[in-house]
């Protein structure tokens, strides 16, 4: 049988632990909250309270269950409070000396049978075990940012944590509604030891102006469906906390050098920017603990459809090939009221080009998202081409041909001698160099890269390419078309992966990593970033979509161009392609799909 837990305490009232407090006084548990001062108290309170009314506000809870949870909960400064509850579990900022103070003291306080446990999200739970003379009764139990609101609770047991201590502590996750993990006691456990290296690297992109920060959030929400950007979602975990947990991950977990915290973020730490808790980091808050983001001089001007600054008009759009991207592109901008000529290597692939535009058309009039009208609109304004030297006359192209830079390069020098002067030329290209594209025109002012993510006509996102010669009258094009197109432009520099490529894959391929090191299995790994970080679908799920060959593709990329050695490709990737496991398409990529 599983021991009862009646009370438990909570050390640090702070972005984690007042969510942990709310969590076990939602579920009927009683609970001792400690801070170290009066004044953190009443802070501790404060955000305990901000978060339940907010629930209130939402719907989400009755306001006498709120008052029945905060009747649960006995505020209390210094530990002294704790000599009775069944388990404490401590929120302190991640310091190691701090935290196994705090343990060593928690140990002469509570009751020889009560558990231990610590929030710690990079540190060793079993170096602060040993400063206990307790450790088999020391676990760690790692919540999720907003705690009440994240499923996932990693379970961390070291060497000498107990299994019944381990198997408490899983019947308590259960019965709090959460869904467990337990592994090992290792840097970053699972979820933050493939989520920091994207974070980081995000940082770093915007420390050197690759991109703007609403352009990074957006392009890894709206390109991978994330609930928040990764500036956004710093901010939310807190600068300084981010800070540690980089430098003790980059410490214990092999020098890899993407965990070597960006310099930006000392500085920010250093100059008070810590995020929501002190009201401004890479955003600025209402206030301090407000979710809500206020324009600061870094918000954009507001541009709408027509509004971008130097923009040339466009009316008819050229768009050259015959797959997947090609015909959703098509549709969009038909849809949108352009005039289209549609350019394929022949009548045939013109037919069926065309036929899957009606037939995507009229999907969209089945589910009553188009009407009938605007579905023969749209396609009467689409004109079907063989030959190239239809695109004469129009104002902008888009080429979607096959992933080969020497077709590419071909087709631009073509459309150089073709197309009129000022016409905004533009590549899809998802992994090559967009300055090789341009340099085959002799006018790579106009030449830029519009990303579309597939299927086009579903996703919100385009990256719009700048490379080093694109022109501001070009970009500003570009994010115009984009503008009506209904679309998100993200602008950003030509280098390998863009931004959502190159935030993406590195993690998969971290995933990959982890799971060849048998930290953990692909079920609970896709579990951990499902329920601890919202993600719509786990690595796995993800890398056997996308297709493992796809995947490989764009990391040996990402590897040649960049030259770091985290982003090697992961040698179990590798062994799968070669073994024709490709993913869904194949049958067999992380899972077997043939019985699904
Ligand atoms: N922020 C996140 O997203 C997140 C997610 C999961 C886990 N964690 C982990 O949770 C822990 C706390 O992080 P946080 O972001 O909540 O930090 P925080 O800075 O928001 O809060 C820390 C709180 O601890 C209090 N405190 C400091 N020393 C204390 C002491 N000796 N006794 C009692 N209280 C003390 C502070 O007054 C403060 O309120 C860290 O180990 C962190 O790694 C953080």
């Amino acid at each position: 049988m599983a021991r009862e837990f009646t009370s438990v305490g909570v050390v640090g009232l702070g972005t984690m632990g007042a969510g942990i407090v709310e969590v076990f006084a939602r579920n009927g548990i009683d609970v001792v909250a400690v801070e170290i001062s009066e004044g953190a108290l009443e802070r501790g309170r404060a955000n305990l309270t901000g978060s339940t009314d907010r629930a209130v506000a939402r719907g989400k809870l009755a306001e006498a269950d709120r008052d029945a949870l905060l009747s649960r909960v006995d505020f209390q400064v210094g530990l002294d409070a704790l000599h009775s509850v069944d388990l404490v579990i401590e929120a302190v900022p991640e310091h190691l000396d701090l935290k196994q103070r705090l343990f060593a003291e928690l140990d002469g306080i509570c009751r020889p049978e009560a558990i231990l446990a610590t929030n710690t999200s990079s540190l060793s739970v079993t170096e602060i075990s040993v400063a206990t003379g307790r450790p088999n009764q020391v676990i760690g139990i790692h919540f999720f940012n907003p705690a009440p609101v994240m499923k996932l609770v990693e379970v961390v047991r070291t060497v000498v944590t107990s299994a019944e201590v381990v198997a408490d502590v899983e019947a308590l996750c259960a019965r709090l509604g959460k869904v467990d993990v337990t592994i090992n006691d290792r840097a970053g456990f699972i979820a933050n030891a493939l989520l920091f290296g994207y974070l980081n690297h995000a940082v770093a992109m915007y420390e050197s102006h690759y991109a703007t920060r609403e352009d990074i959030d957006a392009a890894m929400k709206l390109g991978c469906g994330l609930p928040m950007g990764p500036l956004a979602l710093m901010d939310l975990i807190g600068l300084d906390t981010a800070y540690e947990i980089l430098d003790t991950m980059y410490r214990r977990g092999g020098r890899d050098r993407r965990h070597a915290p960006v310099p930006l973020l000392k500085q920010m730490v250093t100059a008070g920017l810590l995020g929501r808790k002190s009201g401004r980091g890479f955003y600025t808050y209402e206030r301090p603990g407000s979710p809500k983001v206020v324009p600061d001089e870094r918000t954009p001007a507001a541009t709408g459809p027509g509004l971008a600054d130097g923009a040339r008009a466009i009316a008819k759009v050229g768009v050259v090939g015959s797959g997947t991207m090609a015909t959703g592109i098509i549709e969009v901008f038909a849809k949108a009221g352009y005039e289209v000529v549609s350019v394929t290597r022949g009548a045939e692939k013109s037919a069926k080009v065309c036929e899957a535009v009606k037939t995507s058309l009229n999907k969209g009039v089945v589910r009553g998202k188009l009407s009938e009208r605007d579905r023969d609109a749209a396609l009467g304004r689409v004109t079907w081409s063989a030959t190239l030297d239809h695109l004469a006359d129009v104002d902008l192209v888009v080429e979607a041909v096959v992933e080969e830079l020497s077709v590419k390069k071909a087709l631009f020098a073509s459309l150089d001698e073709i197309c009129k002067p000022g016409v905004l030329l533009a590549t899809t290209t998802s992994s090559l160099p967009v300055i090789d594209v341009a340099m085959a025109t002799h006018r790579p002012a106009d030449v830029v890269g519009l990303h579309f993510f597939n299927p086009a006509p579903v996703m919100p996102l385009v990256e719009i390419v700048r490379t080093i010669r694109t022109s501001e009258e070009t970009a500003a094009t570009a994010r115009a078309v984009c503008a009506v197109l209904g679309k998100t432009g993200v602008v950003c520099a030509d280098r390998s992966g863009f931004v959502v490529n190159a935030l993406l894959f590195p993690y998969l391929n971290d995933a990959v990593r982890m799971l060849e090191a048998s930290y953990s299995t692909a079920d609970d790994i896709d579990h951990a970033m499902k329920l601890g970080c919202g993600y719509p679908m786990g690595p796995f799920e993800l890398l056997d979509v996308v297709g493992l060959d796809v995947s490989l593709a764009i990391q040996r990329e990402l590897y040649l161009e960049l030259r770091e050695p985290g982003f090697a490709p992961a040698p179990l990737l590798e062994h799968l392609v070669t073994a024709g496991y490709l993913g869904r398409k194949s049958g067999r990529g992380f899972r077997d799909h043939t019985n699904r």
